[in-house]
């Protein structure tokens, strides 16, 4: 893979780097959870309900990340998630884009994005599965991009497998890597206008959920952000905010303690807008992103890299990585849709082995979720016990009540609905 030295020599004299919009921080326009019950709702549903029946519709995940956080060194979508069957992240979303095959009659197509490091363990976990009944012809596969990690002085580190001492790009090379392997070309081919864009670590994810698809539509969107209530001043999710009069992203990392702890007229937190990194693009955006002379900005990160010393032995040495963030794109939109939903319904991001984000997190908050279901319905499911529902049997609520047949009258143990 090449290095693109006119980037690295710009990036390590501070051009082309993240620096935060300037202007006052506003809290964004965004369309409330409540909004779902609505009439105008229904009208957005039917909308995005049609993009996806004529075909118009890609799903893209990132998943450059490996599961070391979680204990295994693996791609992080092998990571088994789901309550009751231990299925893996790579399978659940392909069962739910399965599901809106059948539902809408149109496959979606979906493109995943891996990383140098985990694309063939990707590839070959798929292939083994069969494709999860998929179908090989539209699941995509593309590699994101590297750069190179530099000492604090901004030299090159030369890295013990060989070479120079490279770094994912981040999720903002997604547009780059897509255009770069010719997905984007394949998607205008196969007629496709809207991407759906989705980390890999959320389980919840409503994948091409008609009703952002069709508010982001109707409203000529170029990009559109899910999200959820923040559950707390410091949890460690991006805010969308509005600056200098855009929408854009702050990320947590990013944010100043007057934006993080500000407070309404009531005493409630101002900038409660959580990123929950679901995003609608529009291909012809994402061209625009990629074409010449634009371009994401890059932000720098200290980490520590075993590299080699002057005299060639392994040594852990301060460096600076750069990588540069999908959300980045947003300022970029002419306009933008901001969708609040329920998070209960929609968030339960696995990031650690325990705790809060957690592998036990996210099942105890997807088995909630389907319990709930199951509650409205009549049946019961006692503390302790776990459930889950499969995509294949139900994508949603409304679905289940058609199957009101087929669900165990009474819930006991552990069950699985399928
Ligand atoms: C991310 C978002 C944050 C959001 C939160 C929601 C960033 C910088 N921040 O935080 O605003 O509120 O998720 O859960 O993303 N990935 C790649 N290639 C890369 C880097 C990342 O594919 O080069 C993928 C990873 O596989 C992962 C995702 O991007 O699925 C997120 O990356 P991570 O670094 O875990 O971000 P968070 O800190 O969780």
């Amino acid at each position: 893979m090449g290095v693109d030295l006119d980037l690295v020599s710009r990036l390590v004299r501070g051009d082309s780097l993240y620096t935060p919009p300037g202007g006052e921080v506003e809290p964004a326009d965004i369309i409330p959870a409540s909004f779902a019950s609505s009439a105008e709702a229904k009208e957005a549903v039917s909308r995005g309900s049609d993009l996806l029946a004529s075909g118009r519709v890609a799903a893209v995940i990132v998943a450059g990340g490996q599961g070391s956080r979680l204990g295994i060194d693996a791609p992080k979508g092998v990571v088994e998630v789901t309550p009751v069957r231990g299925k893996s992240l790579f399978c659940l979303f392909a069962e739910k884009i399965l599901a809106l095959r059948r539902r809408f009659g149109h496959a979606v197509p979906l493109f995943i994005m891996t990383s140098r490091e985990n694309d063939a363990p990707t590839r070959t976990y798929f292939q083994e599965r069969g494709f999860f009944g998929l179908g090989s012809q539209n699941v995509h596969f593309f590699v994101q991009g590297m750069l190179p990690s530099v000492t604090p002085e901004g030299r090159f580190i030369l890295s013990e497998t060989g070479g120079v001492f490279m770094n994912p790009d981040g999720h903002g090379g997604t547009f780059r890597a897509l255009r770069d392997n010719g997905c984007l070309g394949l998607m205008a081919s196969l007629g496709i206008e809207e991407i759906f864009y989705f980390q890999v670590d959320n389980p919840l994810v409503k994948v091409c959920d008609p009703l952002f698809i069709g508010l982001h539509s109707a409203n000529g969107a170029q990009m559109s952000t899910k999200v959820v209530r923040k559950a707390s001043y410091d949890e460690r999710v991006g805010v969308i905010v509005k600056q200098g009069g855009r929408t854009c992203l702050l990320e947590y990392s990013d944010m100043a303690d007057e934006v993080r702890y500000a407070t309404d007229h009531r005493g409630h937190m101002l900038y409660w807008a959580g990123n929950m990194a679901v995003h609608m693009i529009r291909r012809d955006f994402a061209e625009t992103v990629t074409s010449r002379g634009t371009e994401l900005p890059f932000h720098r990160a200290a980490k520590k890299i075993v590299g080699l010393d002057a005299a060639g032995n392994p040594t852990r040495m301060d460096g600076i990585k750069f990588e540069s963030f999908i959300f980045d794109a947003l300022p970029l939109a002419r306009r933008s849709v901001t969708l609040e939903v329920a998070r209960e319904e929609e968030f339960a991001p696995v990031k650690n082995m325990t705790g809060t984000d957690s592998l036990v997190s996210s099942r105890q908050l997807q088995s909630n979720l389907h319990a709930s279901w199951l509650g409205r319905m009549g049946v019961d499911v006692p503390a302790g016990v776990l459930v889950e529902i499969s995509p294949l049997f139900a994508l949603d609520f409304e679905e289940l009540q058609h199957k009101q047949d087929r669900i165990p009258r009474s819930i006991q143990e552990d069950t699985y609905v399928g």
